[in-house]
């Protein structure tokens, strides 16, 4: 097959130059504040290596062969999410039903915007507070308090998140792929330069064993059922499945490439940029005596901490968190766009009105976000259910779409490849020799359904 798009069946829309831009853009998309914000501190709250290795699992057995399967989704519709299942429905005599997989990422995609957006403000800020030098020969204490006094401050808090959603509208709005795809081949591979370089950092000091020890032993007398449910809803989150995104991207490959093997690149840099920062976080928490337990605050004073007392740390921090905001808005671009072109299809507004209005609209969802932090830090909307109890907004809008809305998306792409599609169609399009194909094969239709569905069970009973 010809790398220009020729197939009457797909949309006629570009293709990625090459394997690699796709590889780079999904990548773009999974490494994000997951992987160095979120990974480390679940990793933190739920005990440490029983974590990891339950995470690793979910990885493999149900992220993976999901991500495949959206992008084989994303390639045989070759149009928007939400038109390619509709198109698949029509194509298989599936039950319309099966649309909702594209409806259900939309919303989450939205939701998880709202917040990713101002965690994506505290990082613009800490670029401000490395450049000035606010964190030079501070102890954790006074680091801690500085981060209490940013989540204090609703007014600090809704300029930073407002910096950061206006530049995902203005780069969406212009729908500059080129640049985005050029500036994350740089910014990528800087960024994990530069946790390399932290990593190398923590291995200095005193805490490297006990941290290593923390993220790689497993003890399985601290993990909950519940850690088990996060460590199933970051695999979503932490590879972008479950929202659409990797459909979308999917449709821009051309056939010939290898989608089990672009899929297995994305998945294990997205996991090795994990665990490379959890090997730079934890011995720096363990050598200051902090607590690995502490929340989402973790990397806000943890890494702080370690630029304020080493050499050159203003400048390696500004590089840091720089770069951390590079990471969090190529994932960002990609959660606001299933909302734009949906816009554009239902109200036939322009590109730029429709990313105007969508923004906005996550812009202003994200003020509850901020308020939770603060002012409302005891308004818990779901308190009385046990479940949600002690919960905020910002962490039930966290908690429903990573645990509840991306699984379930997912267990339907999974369902629809591994039951609705033929066999022979699924393997033309995976193209592996058969023994990988099976074990692709049984994965999809048996493990990954099975997997979710018993995770989610466990949970609601
Ligand atoms: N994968 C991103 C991260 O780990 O930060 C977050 C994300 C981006 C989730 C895009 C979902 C998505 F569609």
């Amino acid at each position: 097959m010809s790398t220009t798009n020729t197939t009457t069946s797909r949309g006629a829309h570009q293709h990625w130059s090459s394997r690699w831009a796709f590889i780079l853009a999904a990548t773009g998309s999974a490494v994000g504040l997951g992987n160095i914000w979120k990974f480390p501190y679940i990793t933190g709250e739920n005990g440490g290596g029983a974590f990891v290795l339950v995470y690793l699992l979910c990885i493999a057995a149900v992220g993976l062969p999901i991500l495949m399967a959206e992008v084989l989704l994303g390639r045989k519709g070759g149009r928007s999410p939400i038109a390619s299942m509709r198109e698949l429905v029509k194509q298989h005599n599936a039950s319309s039903g099966w649309i909702s997989i594209g409806a259900i990422g939309t919303i989450a995609a939205f939701l998880i915007l709202s917040f990713y957006s101002v965690i994506g403000g505290w990082a613009i800020s800490y670029v401000g507070s490395s450049i000035s030098g606010e964190f030079v020969g501070k102890d954790s204490d006074a680091i801690g308090g500085l981060f209490g006094a940013m989540l204090g401050n609703p007014t600090s808090l809704l300029f930073w998140h407002s910096v950061f959603m206006i530049t995902v509208i203005f780069i969406v709005a212009r729908g500059v792929k080129a640049g985005l795809e050029k500036a994350v081949t740089y910014l990528m591979p800087a960024l994990f330069v530069l946790l390399v370089i932290m990593m190398i950092y923590a291995m200095t000091t005193s805490g490297f064993a006990q941290g290593a020890s923390f993220l790689f032993t497993p003890d399985f007398s601290k993990l909950s059922t519940e850690g088990v449910l996060t460590a199933l809803g970051h695999a979503f989150f932490t590879l972008s499945l479950g929202m659409g995104v990797m459909m979308a991207y999917g449709s821009y490959l051309d056939d010939n490439i290898s989608i089990a093997k672009t899929s297995i690149t994305v998945g294990l840099m997205d996991t090795v940029v994990a665990l490379v920062a959890g090997l730079a976080i934890f011995p720096i928490v363990f050598a200051n005596g902090m607590e690995p337990s502490s929340g989402p605050g973790l990397i806000f004073v943890s890494l702080p901490l370690a630029f304020g007392s080493m050499s050159l740390g203003s400048l390696i921090g500004t590089l840091f968190f720089t770069l951390l905001v590079f990471a969090a808005l190529t994932s960002a671009i990609s959660l606001l766009e299933p909302s734009v072109e949906w816009l554009e299809e239902r109200s036939g507004f322009t590109r730029i009105t429709a990313t105007i209005f969508a923004g906005a609209a996550v812009w202003a969802l994200g003020i509850l976000s901020i308020l939770s932090l603060n002012l409302w830090s005891d308004v818990h909307p779901l308190g009385m259910f046990a479940a949600f109890e002690g919960k905020t907004i910002f962490d039930l809008l966290d908690y429903l779409t990573a645990n509840i809305m991306l699984p379930l998306a997912g267990l339907l792409a999974a369902l629809y490849v591994g039951w609705i599609m033929k066999k022979e169609d699924v393997a033309a399009e995976l193209a592996m020799d058969s023994t990988r194909f099976n074990l692709f094969w049984n994965t999809v239709r048996y493990i990954t359904p099975v997997a979710v569905i018993i995770v989610f069970i466990y949970n609601l009973l």
